[in-house]
């Protein structure tokens, strides 16, 4: 089914994902607030990020630098001179977002950080001196970045203000292409688990390339307006621990421990921006089909991202010992799953629809058989097919998703 921008919009707006900012005053291009469902999907994406490429590596040091920085680091790195996109006219714009600290004489103008990168590369003595790692090591952050693209469009695609996921992965010069290839491989593998089982990858020529890279592979999604950019896996060289040191005067050269002759690590980074893999997620999710003759609209998320794992429902709301059992059944899955929601509002089938339209993979309901024989009705969001479980039995099979 070939998925429509406007309806993943609609979707998101209609059940709680994502609003656009400010929007009492007419929004702000570019720029979007995350509702109860979006906060969860997104954390949910965090952490298996998070798992997947920090708790999982021994040699992971995690970061979170400040989002603003002395402007003489984006001055280094290059971003000063070469951040730019060409305006209608031909001249140049830069698009890192200007902003000033400070008051009176001391104010200076900085800048909101166009990338979380940088703030890894200026901390790369800090965390050799602190921990010294052996090479090859990494150093992850998560946090916001922002550019002032000139032209911001299709939802969350581009934005001015966004999430990224970043690694600096720091090598031997000489060990470069077996880090990159085993760097493509685990972000592919991260994909998958996310339900992305279709990213495709670009070689990008190198005229397309950031200032920074020697080789950039960017990893395709097929959205619903084009194959586009999800995230991308770069070689910056020595670039940018080279540039700081020139202009900070500071040595950043790694001493094996070995006392062979100090160098200028290499760097690997895989680079991910959540917002894009939200709306890529949403976006495979998306389905529709017909069930009793009426169309249905559904998320097929994948359990690990889902913002819900499972609603609880009494059938009937005016009978209080069903609602006495159900609330039991409630706190018990709730206590060992987190991610569980309370729903009685509406007839059954319209609580089911609610379910399904955010991607809830189970609804359990208590009836009143569930008073006799402690069993309840376990239905599955894809196949809307519904098996009588006992209720520990439910518990299980919930952790088990
Ligand atoms: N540190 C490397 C870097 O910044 P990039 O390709 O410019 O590389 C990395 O950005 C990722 O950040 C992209 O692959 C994309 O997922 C995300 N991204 C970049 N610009 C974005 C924008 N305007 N809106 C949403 N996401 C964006």
């Amino acid at each position: 089914m070939a998925v429509k921008l406007d309806d993943i919009v609609s979707l998101a707006k209609r059940r709680g994902f994502i609003f656009p900012s400010s929007e009492i005053y007419g929004g702000l291009a570019g720029v979007y607030d995350y509702g109860p469902l979006g906060v969860a999907l997104k954390h949910n994406i965090q952490n298996l990020w998070w798992s997947s490429f920090v708790t999982a590596w021994e040699d992971m040091y995690a970061m979170d630098a400040a989002i603003l920085m002395n402007p003489k680091v984006w001055k280094a790195s290059g971003h000063v001179d070469t951040f730019t996109d060409p305006l209608e006219d031909g001249s140049k714009f830069n698009t890192m977002f200007k902003t000033s600290a400070g008051v009176g004489k001391e104010v200076s103008t900085t800048y909101l950080r166009p990338e979380t990168a940088q703030g890894m590369f200026v901390n790369f003595k800090n965390v050799v001196d602190t921990f010294s790692p052996d090479l090859p090591f990494g150093m992850a952050q998560i946090g916001k970045g922002f550019r002032n693209e000139i032209s911001p469009r299709d939802f969350l695609f581009r934005l001015r203000e966004f999430d990224m996921m970043e690694i600096e992965y720091f090598v031997h010069p000489d060990k470069w292409e077996e880090a990159f290839e085993q760097w493509r491989a685990g972000m592919q593998t991260f994909f998958k688990k996310l339900g992305l089982h279709n990213v495709g990858e670009l070689d990008v020529p190198e005229k397309e390339r950031a200032h920074y890279s020697k080789k950039t592979i960017d990893f395709e999604y097929e959205f619903p307006f084009g194959k586009k950019e999800l995230a991308g896996l770069a070689y910056r060289t020595d670039y940018d621990l080279k540039a700081h040191q020139e202009a900070s005067g500071k040595s950043l050269e790694y001493r094996p421990k070995d006392n062979s002759k100090p160098f200028i690590p290499h760097v690997i980074e895989p680079s991910f921006g959540l917002d894009r893999l939200v709306l890529a997620i949403l976006t495979e999710a998306y389905a529709e089909d017909e069930q009793g003759g009426e169309k249905r609209t559904y998320l097929k998320l994948p359990a690990d991202v889902a913002p819900v794992k499972v609603a609880v429902f009494p059938l009937l709301k005016n009978k209080p010992e069903l609602v006495k059992k159900a609330r039991e059944v409630y706190k018990m899955l709730k206590d060992e799953l987190g991610e569980v929601m309370w729903d009685d509002n509406g007839n059954i089938g319209k609580r089911y629809r609610r379910q399904d339209e955010i991607g809830t993979p189970y609804c359990v309901t208590i009836d009143f058989q569930t008073l006799e024989d402690n069993t309840v009705t376990l239905r599955n969001r894809d196949t809307t097919k519904q098996d009588r479980v006992k209720i520990e039995g439910s518990l299980q099979m919930l952790q088990a998703i």
